[in-house]
């Protein structure tokens, strides 16, 4: 079984468990969903692939908007068998049913939805990362459960999606991204302190191109899809959203490198 995992990442997490599951299956292509958006035609493989993955970290109990669009777009071949992995730092939401509901406009639909809790890269204004000391635990035990949700693709099987579908998850998601992008501003906050050294680090590793970097001043524009891979990022601990990040720990997955980063973005 041919096996195509279109994956996208901010910090790492969703990049580790689509590659942890790629092994798992087998003669499967892991394609950067930033790279297949700027690149234009997809390899020849994604023609032909038996089976389809869509990989993503969860945003306000929902997909983030730059997977939307990627799915809206997505033109599938012959009748793959689609699964979704979505990570999260705790709660899912109804991020796969909306893949579901946007494959069905494709005429197809999600036969599994898999959502793994994975250390949490949320920070500022709220800080929802757990301490340090339980990172190693929580990684250990999303990655016990690939060789059961890969075990259940190979098998095609028709599994109920985990999360939820109620109504009010898609009120709080909504409220929450609203919350976040428009009343808090996090795209309008993103700066850089004095400790910025001019690297590039994140000019190149931002999927939306959002980030320039002279030799004076780094600057954000206005197409932020709050991946958050500027903040936790940076060497230099220097990207800040307002004030609320400031001295705060920064996370990358240990298995994941900033070249594996340049190479998602297309960088
Ligand atoms: C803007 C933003 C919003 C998030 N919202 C949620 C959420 O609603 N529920 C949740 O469980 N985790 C949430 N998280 C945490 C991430 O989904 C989680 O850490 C994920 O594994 C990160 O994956 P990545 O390393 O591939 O980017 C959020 C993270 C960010 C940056
Ligand atoms: S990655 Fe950090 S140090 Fe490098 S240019 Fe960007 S803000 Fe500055
Ligand atoms: S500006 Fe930062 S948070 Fe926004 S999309 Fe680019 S890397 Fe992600």
């Amino acid at each position: 079984m041919t096996t195509i995992i279109y994956s996208f990442t901010g910090t790492g997490n969703t990049l580790a468990v689509a590659r942890q599951l790629a092994d798992a299956l087998g003669d499967t292509t892991i394609i950067p969903i930033t790279r297949a958006m700027k690149a234009g035609p997809l390899p020849p493989e994604a023609e032909t692939a038996d089976a389809i993955g869509i990989a993503f970290p969860i945003y306000y109990v929902d997909m983030p908007l730059i997977v939307q669009d990627f799915v809206r777009e997505l033109q599938l071949n012959g009748n793959p068998y689609i699964f979704g992995i979505a990570t999260c730092g705790e709660r899912p939401g109804g991020a796969l049913y909306n893949l579901n509901a946007l494959l069905k406009e494709k005429g197809t639909h999600l036969s599994l939805g898999a959502a793994l809790i994975m250390p949490e890269n949320y920070v500022g204004p709220m800080d929802l990362m757990e301490p340090v000391e339980k990172v190693e635990g929580i990684l250990s035990t999303a990655r016990d459960r690939i060789p059961e949700i890969a075990e259940l693709i190979r098998g095609r099987r028709e599994i109920p999606l985990e999360g939820s579908d109620s109504t009010p998850y898609r009120i709080v998601a909504s409220f929450f991204r609203f919350l976040a992008t428009s009343v808090y501003g996090t795209t309008r906050r993103l700066h850089a302190t004095d400790r910025c050294n001019r690297c590039g680090i994140c000019t190149r590793i931002c999927p939306t191109e959002n980030i320039t970097v002279t030799d004076s001043a780094v600057t954000w524009g206005r197409n932020c899809t709050q991946c958050y891979a500027c903040i936790h990022w940076c060497p230099q601990a220097a990207v800040e959203i307002g004030g609320r990040t400031r001295g705060k720990r920064r996370y990358h997955h240990p298995d994941v490198t900033v070249a594996d980063m340049v190479e998602q973005s297309g960088g």
